[in-house]
């Protein structure tokens, strides 16, 4: 193999969501392995021998009948324990059941000041996102960032009233970047929608179909749910495009920028 296609191989993996390197040496998947030896028959140990006795050996685990415990596995009785953001985020550290968390480097809550009265939320996060465990860091990001700044702000800026607040529905990069299941989104729903409830926002801007879809409750396609203001448990909430889709589809910026307009004649009208 050549230096050039080796290198797009592994571009390829880690595309893939390949991050890691588990053994020093390749193993060729293609060829059939050794065959193994047979496991060497146990030892049955005679009645008297002193592991025998009930007091050194370990009893079997009893079968759990019991409900599993809230512990760090239960979504909701987590989320609901939290009473500011930087808890959400130190909830989501110890929370260990949604899988996404086993295949990504980052966790990746959010990013921007968290005064800003407009909250953003997109899908989940991407390659460069994981990498550096804050949302909206990539490609998709940067247009973002430029959008933002066409009606007047900026995710870092100090003034509240010109600043952005972001996060995502999905706080880990699912592999590959695929679509997360139903599954991995509903572990993840009660700390975005606790994160909602704590922080309060003005408005909520939702970056594409899943989380518009999923905060509003609404199975229509993106592009009739984008441009409507809809009402989130009293927040105001309007539905766009997701800035990767624009990457890919630049025509559709224009509607993109009506709904933007629409975002900043509130943010005005709420200033006089
Ligand atoms: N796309 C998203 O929806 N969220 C990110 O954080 C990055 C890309």
């Amino acid at each position: 193999m050549r230096a050039a296609e080796a290198a797009a191989a592994i571009e390829w993996l880690v595309e893939m969501g390949a991050d890691e390197i588990i053994g020093a040496e390749p193993v060729n998947r293609l060829v059939a392995p050794p065959p193994q030896a047979a496991p060497a028959p146990q030892a049955v140990r005679p009645a008297s021998s002193p592991l025998a006795r009930p007091s050194l050996i370990r009893p079997a685990a009893p079968p759990s009948i019991a409900p599993a415990p809230a512990g760090n596995s239960d979504a909701a009785a987590l989320a609901a324990q939290c009473a500011t953001l930087a808890d959400i985020e130190e909830a989501l550290m110890r929370f260990d059941a949604c899988p996404l968390k086993k295949t990504a480097t980052n966790l990746c809550f959010a990013d921007g000041n968290p005064e800003a009265p407009v909250m953003l939320i997109g899908e989940a996060p991407g390659r460069d996102e994981d990498i550096q465990g804050k949302p909206f860091v990539g490609r998709s990001g940067q247009l973002l960032d430029r959008m933002l700044k066409a009606i007047g702000l900026a995710r870092h800026n100090e003034k509240p009233e010109e600043a952005v607040y972001i996060s995502n529905v999905i706080f880990w990069r699912p592999p590959g970047n695929r679509t997360p299941t139903d599954q991995e989104t509903l572990m993840c729903l009660p700390f975005l929608k606790r994160a909602i409830e704590i922080k309060q926002p003005r408005y909520i801007v939702c970056l594409g179909a899943t989380p518009t879809q999923r905060l509003i409750g609404k199975s229509e396609g993106i592009l009739k749910l984008r441009g409507r203001w809809f009402d989130f448990g009293g927040i105001p909430l309007l539905a766009t495009l997701h800035p990767a889709y624009l990457l890919r589809q630049p025509a559709q910026k224009r509607l993109a920028w009506r709904d933007l307009l629409s975002l900043q004649q509130k943010l005005k009208a709420d200033a006089h």
